[in-house]
């Protein structure tokens, strides 16, 4: 097979297929984007570089343009495509978008997928809002993901206590809605709620550490046969390997990490560079490895070879 010349939406596919997840990265400062590649090129792991809108609005990334630009210099499409994360039709803040403008210009500049995130809609706006990304992104042979059900965290005010969270189900995804809005959008990508919760972004709490959430796994199953199309985990930082695992298992096959490697950079923010650099770097190499126990991906995704606990 062509990696290099092999499309996102094709190599989703794959990674469901055999049980694996495609981890995504965010880039809120593009210094951060040389030690993430880096990482997915030593451990011979695919992995998507990704930016979301709130990330060149509220952290330091730019522009959509501006994490093309960098990730022009530095992909190995051996190891890596650029997706975008997170364009909210109603944002954090409660905002209407441009959110037509928002894809139709990351089109333009070569994304490879697009997530469009109608969640905070009503089921129909949705669908909707949906509908319409998936004409224009299908028309330039870009996969879309979409999101049902609300993973909560990005919003200013505090979280509802976890606990409480987890136990009603308040916002999981529902799986006959999952079902329909599938059939109805053409999404090829379905971000789901059941149990995973973003890390926080405002200035007052993006430091803190995150909780660990837990998933829901039987809730999960019904969503994967409902929805028939891979699923994406949203909110991976800190949740438990376990859960993880288990999760790769029943159709998550994109897990989004942001927390788990901002926090370390924006710690030595002050530093030197490459002192931020290196401290994504070793993190970047420990998830892989150990936490989300993908190193090596590249190989089994591609030629179903397993090659994992790589030395570097
Ligand atoms: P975390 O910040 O919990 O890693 O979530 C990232 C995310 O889901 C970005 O879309």
């Amino acid at each position: 097979m062509d990696i290099k010349s092999c499309g996102t939406g094709t190599i989703i596919n794959l990674a469901r297929k055999r049980n694996i997840a495609v981890p995504g990265f965010n880039i809120p400062y593009l210094p951060m984007m040389e030690p993430v590649i880096r990482a997915l090129c030593d451990t011979r792991t695919f992995g998507l570089i990704m930016v979301a809108r709130l990330e060149w609005i509220k952290f330091g990334s730019g522009s959509m343009k501006a994490v093309r630009d960098e990730y022009l210099k530095l992909k190995d499409e051996r190891f890596t495509r650029l997706h975008l994360d997170h364009v909210p039709v109603i944002d954090e803040d409660n905002l209407l978008t441009d959110f037509t403008g928002i894809i139709s210009e990351a089109l333009d500049l070569g994304y490879g997928s697009v997530m469009i995130d109608g969640s905070r809609l009503t089921l129909e706006e949705n669908i909707e809002a949906t509908g319409k990304v998936v004409e224009m992104a299908h028309r330039a042979g870009v996969p879309v993901e979409a999101e049902l059900g609300a993973v909560m965290g990005h919003e200013a005010g505090p979280l509802p206590p976890y606990e409480e969270l987890f136990a009603t189900g308040k916002g999981f995804t529902s799986p006959e809605d999952a079902g329909r809005f599938i059939a109805e959008t053409g999404a090829d990508w379905l971000s789901v709620a059941i149990g995973n919760v973003h890390g926080a972004i405002s200035a007052a709490t993006r430091t803190g550490k995150k909780i660990e959430a837990r998933l829901a796994i039987d809730h999960l199953e019904k969503i994967d046969k409902a929805a028939g199309v891979p699923l994406v985990l949203h909110g991976g930082t800190g949740i438990s390997k376990k859960y993880l695992m288990e999760s790769f298992r029943h159709g998550i096959a994109k897990i989004n990490i942001a927390t788990a490697i901002r926090q370390p950079y924006e710690k030595l923010i002050m530093n030197p560079v490459r002192e931020a650099q290196e401290a994504v770097y070793e993190t970047m190499v420990d998830l892989l490895r150990n936490e989300l126990d993908v190193a090596g991906s590249a190989d089994i995704i591609f030629n179903g070879i397993k090659t994992q606990n790589l030395r570097i």
